[in-house]
């Protein structure tokens, strides 16, 4: 299997405090990787570290490598803001932008300068196919995104996240709040997706990464406890942390 992401001795730390500690990790390309953990394990401090994020930190610091398709992505000569943009986040609270469900997709497609019309009607709608949202606002396309609900503002999140075609998609907690059927329709939508991005999911919902992820991950205190196909996690786990951690007897 194709790694995207190779992490080596990989430790990040705030101030004095460290948050992941010499983490080694492989993130198969194609494939959902969920991570689970308790609050406070280092599970948003390692989304973030994929795409940089954390620089924008202050106090944050890491040592050890991180390899997007085997490059250095600390590396001088590696370029944040491209990076970024193969590397695209969802976070846990839906925001769209205070504008038209048509212009919320294309914001991020116009800034990089595609504007023939076609083609950003094309990327709407199959940005919008892809997130399971397009049936429900086709009609209504040129009104406000704010007027949409919860669960619809976090897919048309996501589908801003896909109109800008990236290789990774990171999410955090991308459910937390929804209800059960938006909660279904993104889980259905990542189902997806894989086919086509390499996907990390961050989530507190543990049976989520039961449901989509193919492999899982558990930190634990800013610790890779155990990683592995998430059947096995969730079946039949190496750890006695792990095992107590899925079944929810966590002490
Ligand atoms: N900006 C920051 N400055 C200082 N410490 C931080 C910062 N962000 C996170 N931390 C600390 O790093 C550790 C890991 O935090 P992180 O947010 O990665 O955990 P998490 O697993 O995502 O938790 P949760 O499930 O609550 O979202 C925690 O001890 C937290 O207090
Ligand atoms: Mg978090």
């Amino acid at each position: 299997m194709k790694a995207k992401f190779t992490l080596s001795r990989f430790s990040a730390y705030y101030g004095s405090h460290r948050a992941l500690q010499q983490i080694d990790l492989l993130i198969p390309t194609r494939r959902i990787l969920g991570i689970i953990g308790p609050a406070g394990s280092g599970k948003t401090t390692f989304l973030r570290s994929l795409n940089r994020l954390n620089d924008l930190t202050a106090g944050f610091r890491r040592q050890g490598e991180v390899r997007l398709d085997g490059e250095d992505i600390y590396g001088a000569e590696f370029d944040p803001i491209a990076l970024r943009r193969r590397v695209g986040m969802l976070f846990a609270l839906p925001i769209a932008l205070p504008m038209s469900i048509y212009e919320n997709v294309v914001y991020g497609p116009r800034m990089q300068g595609i504007n023939t019309r076609s083609q950003l009607d094309q990327l709407v709608e199959s940005s919008l196919r892809a997130a399971f949202l397009w049936d429900e606002v086709k009609d209504r396309l040129k009104s406000s995104g704010l007027r949409l609900s919860g669960g619809q503002q976090q897919r048309l999140c996501l589908a801003r996240v896909l109109a800008l075609n990236p290789e990774v998609i990171l999410l955090d907690e991308p459910t937390s709040g929804l209800d059960p059927i938006s909660t279904a329709k993104i889980e259905d939508a990542l189902t997806m997706l894989k086919e086509q991005y390499t996907i990390v999911l961050v989530t507190n919902n543990t049976m989520q990464a039961g449901r989509v992820a193919d492999a899982t991950a558990f930190f634990f205190m800013g610790e890779l406890i155990e990683h592995d196909e998430t059947k096995k996690i969730f079946t039949n786990p190496a750890q006695q942390r792990t095992l107590e951690y899925v079944t929810g007897r966590f002490g």
